[in-house]
């Protein structure tokens, strides 16, 4: 998929985040969910990949690997699913889900399962953002809010897949020490910034990031690198990556914050069966 198509895609997922209007669906489907360390994320698309519906909400039930609130992402996701089924019409009942490269796949699965619908596929996420790029020779990075993971596909393979605790969440603690706010504060500063301001203060912390892709990169030379995941919308953030990746041709795309959730819905399959509903 070529970046303007895989743009617009995400443009239309970020229109549409949390929106409950009604937008009758008729045929095939593939639904996504990505439990991610600060928020729960429940995609909808078509066969062709257009999204339909996006969910997403801010939650910390998973920390380090692990869910810390089971019952909240449970309750998340399945709430977001219902709203999505509302929303289009549709019966749910298979999805896919992820994992980080390095965690445990049971995290998702188990609590895609207690939310009532069958796991369709479990992917990890830098190979699900590989597969939907269509991706031969680069790396992706996905920099979510409390991990930074980088995937080096060779050949059309993943070859490599590490991960490490720093993320945008470091950023905001950052931001929240030097002003001297409270971390909600911050966030909401950091997410909303429009004047690259913020980068002065999260640069040291961006070049931290940068120095683990480094290191997870090692000896492998891809020509390219695709940025995925929330943190990498910040502004400057791409520059400051172009910058310590000279000779490396730096990828961000519209939204990355909608990227990973997109390509693990890609992955579903499309045999969940629309099925009109009594209202
Ligand atoms: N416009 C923005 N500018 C800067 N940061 C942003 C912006 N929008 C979202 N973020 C940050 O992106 C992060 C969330 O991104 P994402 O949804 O990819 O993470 P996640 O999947 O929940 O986490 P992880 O992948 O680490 O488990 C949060 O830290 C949030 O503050
Ligand atoms: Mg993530």
């Amino acid at each position: 998929m070529d970046m303007a198509t895989l743009n617009r895609l995400l443009e239309s997922a970020a229109a549409m985040v949390n929106d409950d209007s009604t937008a009758r669906h008729k045929g095939a489907f593939k639904v996504g969910i990505d439990l991610g360390t600060a928020d729960i994320q429940t995609l909808v698309l078509d066969a062709a990949n257009k999204p339909l519906a996006c969910y997403l909400q801010w939650a910390s039930v998973v920390r380090d690997g692990v869910v810390v609130d089971y019952h909240g992402a449970c309750d998340i996701v399945r709430r977001q699913l219902q709203r999505a089924g509302r929303r289009l019409g549709i019966d749910i009942s298979r999805a896919a889900t992820s994992f980080p490269p390095g965690t445990d796949p049971r995290i998702s699965i188990n609590v895609v399962e207690a939310a009532g619908i069958d796991v369709a596929e479990v992917i990890d996420e830098p190979s699900s953002v590989a597969g939907l790029l269509q991706l031969r020779d680069a790396a992706v990075v996905d920099i979510g809010g409390g991990t930074t993971g980088t995937a080096v596909i060779e050949r059309g393979r993943v070859v490599k897949s590490l991960d490490d605790p720093t993320g945008g969440h470091h950023i905001t603690l950052a931001l929240a020490g030097h002003h001297q706010l409270p971390y909600d504060k911050a966030e909401l500063l950091k997410r909303m910034d429009d004047s690259g301001d913020v980068l002065a203060v999260a640069r040291p912390v961006v070049e931290k990031m940068a120095a683990l892709v480094r290191r997870h990169i090692g000896d492998h030379r891809p020509p390219a690198m695709y940025l995925t995941g929330g943190c990498c919308a910040l502004r400057g953030f791409g520059d400051i990556f172009a910058t310590e990746f000279a000779g490396i041709e730096v990828i961000t795309p519209a939204r990355p914050i909608h990227l990973t959730p997109l390509a693990i819905a890609a992955r579903a399959d499309t045999a969940g069966r629309q099925q009109l509903r009594a209202v």
